[in-house]
């Protein structure tokens, strides 16, 4: 079989491509075997299939939440409104407990929801692939929640290292 060429862009080149593709922005969430709660931004978040119900999302090898990614069984993903950008920040950034003033309640599993998510989905971790620089994680879908407003509540939207809200076309 034909080998890939070598790449004909440097790092910074492909950061800037990868980031014109507009996403969603999440929080991943889990509770270490020691109680303590665990969150990390994401915005590598993907639907993957209906049935079985299964999502994915990638964290950096050098995280320092991995240990902890890596041996859970259970994980939250909560998807942020745009009014929850400080959230965003806050986990992506924050070095001691990130979930100070920050309210939840506790799923099913044990695993916290973060309260105000425009949706939610409480994840059994299926399988890990390790790839490059980051292990991607399939969760399969134990339960989700939409906000009651749903309808109401603009997204959070990152691209190309900006934040934004979504209008309407
Ligand atoms: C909008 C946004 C999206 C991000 N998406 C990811 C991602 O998908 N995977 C990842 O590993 N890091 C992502 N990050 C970076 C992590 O949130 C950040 O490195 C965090 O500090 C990791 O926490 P930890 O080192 O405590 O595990 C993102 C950051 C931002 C601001």
């Amino acid at each position: 079989m034909k080998r890939a060429s070598p790449p004909n862009f440097d790092q910074a080149g492909f950061k800037q491509a990868l980031s014109q593709f507009a996403t969603g922005v999440t929080v991943i969430t889990t509770r270490a075997a020691s109680g303590q709660l665990i969150g990390i931004t994401a915005s590598s978040f993907n639907s993957v299939s209906l049935d079985p119900p299964l999502v994915l999302w990638s964290l950096a090898t050098r995280s320092a939440s991995m240990p902890v990614f890596r041996v859970n069984s259970h994980y939250v993903v909560n998807v942020l409104a745009a009014s929850q950008l400080d959230l965003c920040k806050r986990f992506a950034t924050v070095k001691g407990d990130r979930f100070e003033g920050v309210s939840h309640a506790a799923g099913d599993s044990g695993m916290p929801v973060l309260d105000g998510a425009l949706a939610w989905f409480e994840c059994h971790n299926r399988s890990r692939y390790e790839e490059g620089d980051h292990v991607i994680f399939v969760g399969e879908v134990e339960r989700c929640g939409v906000h009651d407003n749903a309808a109401d509540i603009a997204p959070l939207v990152f691209q190309s290292g900006q934040f934004h809200g979504l209008k309407l076309l």
